[in-house]
């Protein structure tokens, strides 16, 4: 936030003298990258070379014509009722995630809940997906694959002067061998499901059956590997940060918790929660909310300018990369009352209407705004239910949480907590 607080919502630098850099905190400026001008704003090459030489050509990180075909293929199984499917497989695998952390607690008193938000939304996104290959050891390949993948990633982002060392000391090499690994993983896991002829409910259903609208024909094996990689490396750990920091807030929040136990008492009593019960758990939501108003995952996007532009008078020349800087606008004082306080209350119903376009903007916007939006909401919504009736956490050392900013927001050294 310093840069805000010394240059404003939005500044430009440099980078090496050469390449110009945006950085904005503006919603104003940010609708008009990512929604009213986007057709001049591409990804940067963050997205469509480094990841997609290791996580694939999927939605995430394809661009143009192709992006489009396959949106409107992909996106009608995410609207909200087409995921109704989902819930009883989520519920089903949050119970079975509680049932490991109880028994952790037995052994131990501290666990890191970071670590272990990242088995939980593993396990959501793989089973959501792959509901029928429930092998541990084929799941925990493809848990470790997907890791390593992306803290190699990661390295290249960090230290990029460092990328001809890892080139030489085979460490691409490794990389994509296991990118390689991985997508036989997931194509045997497909080839399984092309010679059953039940349904399973669960996204490779619906990513199998999606039919495009000129041919009438289905995705290759290619794409799908593709597309079903991209959900992993997209949809796992956000969600895992999410929660993560959902649980950091409440800790420090006992009266939140309370609020929500009353919620779940009313709405469910003793029973497991079912889809349409979402819309009734208001209160849980809107923690969800803010929560990820605080700690958006995705803290900061990329684009870059494709041809000459200008916004209210700032000039935008055509290479420039812009980096709208969600967590910036989310705790600005123009928006937010009190913007660094945790307030669910902010969420209800009657006071959304009042809020600027592009204020809140966890999951992005325009039309690459986040497919799994809804999918993040529910499996949200059902690990905060799940979770509160079995237990509630308490932080280790406060001090010892320290936000770091790297593809997601996540704690430096995870967050420590007892179980209360
Ligand atoms: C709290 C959890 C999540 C957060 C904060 C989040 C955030 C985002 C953001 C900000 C973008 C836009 C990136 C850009 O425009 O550069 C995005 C895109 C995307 N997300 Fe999520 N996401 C979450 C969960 C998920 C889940 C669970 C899935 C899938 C199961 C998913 C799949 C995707 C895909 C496929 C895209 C690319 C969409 C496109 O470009 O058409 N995300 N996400």
């Amino acid at each position: 936030m310093e840069g805000i607080d010394e240059y404003g919502p939005t500044y430009a630098s440099y980078l090496g003298g050469a390449e110009r850099i945006i950085y904005t905190a503006d919603p104003g400026l940010i609708q008009y990258i990512l929604q009213k001008n986007q057709k001049n704003f591409g990804k940067s090459r963050l997205q469509t070379k480094v990841l997609s030489r290791f996580a694939g050509k999927g939605l995430l990180t394809v661009e143009g014509d192709y992006w489009r075909q396959q949106r409107r293929l992909i996106q009608p199984g995410f609207h909200k009722e087409k995921l109704s499917g989902l819930v009883t497989i989520m519920v089903s695998v949050i119970d079975a995630q509680l049932n490991l952390l109880e028994a952790k607690f037995a052994k131990q008193p501290v666990v890191n809940i970071s670590e272990e938000m990242m088995d939980m939304a593993f396990q959501i996104v793989a089973k959501s997906l792959f509901n029928t290959y429930t092998e541990a050891e084929e799941l925990k390949k493809l848990s470790n694959n997907i890791t390593d993948i992306q803290r190699f990633v990661i390295k290249q982002v960090r230290q990029p002067f460092k990328i001809p060392w890892y080139y030489l000391s085979g460490q691409f090499r490794d990389a994509d061998q296991t990118a390689r690994d991985t997508r036989k993983i997931l194509q045997d896991f497909i080839n399984t499901r092309r010679q059953e002829t039940v349904e399973h409910h669960d996204l490779l259903d619906m990513l199998l059956s999606a039919r495009y609208e000129d041919t009438g024909e289905g995705m290759t094996d290619t794409q799908l590997v593709d597309e079903s990689l991209i959900f992993f490396s997209a949809g796992h750990e956000t969600s895992a940060n999410a929660l993560a920091w959902t649980w950091y807030l409440l800790a420090e929040h006992p009266e939140v918790v309370t609020k929500i136990r009353a919620e779940i008492k009313t709405v469910l009593g003793d029973r497991a929660p079912a889809f349409m019960d979402l819309p009734n758990l208001a209160y849980t939501m809107q923690v969800v909310q803010e929560s990820l108003r605080l700690y958006p995952p995705a803290w900061i996007m990329d684009r870059i300018a494709l041809e000459d532009d200008e916004y209210k008078g700032l000039k935008i020349p055509k290479g420039t990369m812009i980096f709208p800087f969600i967590y910036g606008v989310h705790r600005l004082s123009d928006y937010w009352e009190n913007p660094d306080t945790f307030d669910p209350d902010r969420f209800e119903k009657s006071k959304m209407k009042e809020r600027a376009a592009f204020s809140y903007l966890p999951f992005g916007g325009g039309p690459r705004m986040c497919i799994g939006v809804n999918f993040a909401y529910m499996e949200m919504q059902l690990v905060l239910v799940q979770t509160l009736r079995r237990m509630s956490f308490e932080l280790v050392n406060k001090e010892a949480v320290i936000p770091q900013p790297l593809i997601t927001l996540r704690a430096a050294d995870g967050i420590k907590v007892k179980k209360v």
